[in-house]
């Protein structure tokens, strides 16, 4: 693995911080759920870069009849996510893998969705763009694809926006978990505002993409229904669906 990728130290970070650092988290999770249609009979779901596997839990607590493949390049997440998710078995069906490689692509149409949360943006545009063709012939005719991740605003008072904006969320995070600003601290300490503290080109691991241009690369690989649900702080969620015919 080289020194651009994700390692293993920023996956502790995450599994510590996480739950302050990601804006309206649990509203995030619930709403990548609430847009899949349950399915009728036994179907698959497979999530790209499932972290330690909350997103996973939310699925298979909502749809009994689902299988969630996760899928991370991270030992440690895919441990914790194990780990969290052994309640429901074989339902959780673990694989370690890279975003940005394609022999875990296959054309065959086999999932009734592909989620992804804050992980696409390890991409860059045209490795986006790839793999939003990839991931078309993977789901079954009128399958959801739903991804919630940073993206880059278009000019320098919307990347001002975003960078305050994550702050404060941060801190209210902060405040409301614990009735301090330690994680606020940590979040500074650490650099993670990309916004704020913006990664050198040469070496980024976060290569956000503009919102407009991602949606139009989801329309172009085929989807349908392409819409926006939310958006906060450089954050945003979306999802497109493979047509029916
Ligand atoms: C910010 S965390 C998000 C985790 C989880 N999806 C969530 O929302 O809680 C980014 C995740 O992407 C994974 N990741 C980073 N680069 C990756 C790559 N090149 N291939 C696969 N997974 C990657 C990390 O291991 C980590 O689990």
């Amino acid at each position: 693995m080289n020194d651009f990728l994700w390692q293993e130290r920023d996956s502790q970070d995450f599994i510590d911080y996480g739950r302050y650092f990601v804006p309206q988290r649990e509203y995030q999770l619930q709403t990548i759920a609430d847009l899949i249609p349950p399915p009728n009979g036994p179907a698959h779901i497979l999530e790209l870069s499932c972290g330690e596997g909350l997103l996973a839990e939310v699925l298979l607590h909502r749809f009994p009849l689902v299988t969630v493949h996760g899928y991370d390049m991270s030992p440690v997440m895919l441990q914790q996510a194990k780990a969290r998710l052994v309640p429901f078995g074989e339902r959780f069906a673990p694989r370690r893998f890279n975003l940005a490689e394609r022999e875990w692509r296959t054309a065959e149409p086999r999932f009734h969705a592909v989620v992804s949360s804050l992980t696409i943006h390890h991409l860059d545009g045209a490795e986006k763009q790839q793999l939003f063709r990839d991931l078309f012939p993977m789901l079954l005719a009128g399958g959801t694809l739903v991804i919630a991740d940073l993206v880059t605003p278009t000019r320098a008072l919307g990347t001002a926006v975003a960078a305050n904006g994550w702050d404060e969320a941060v801190r209210q995070r902060s405040q409301h978990l614990d009735g301090n600003d330690d994680a606020l601290a940590r979040f500074e300490q650490l650099k993670w505002n990309l916004y704020r503290y913006p990664e050198d080109p040469a070496v980024a691991i976060d290569k956000p993409s503009h919102l407009l241009d991602q949606l139009k690369w989801v329309e172009q690989a085929g989807f349908t229904a392409v819409d926006v649900h939310w958006a906060l702080a450089g954050h945003v969620l979306y999802s497109a669906i493979r047509p029916e015919t």
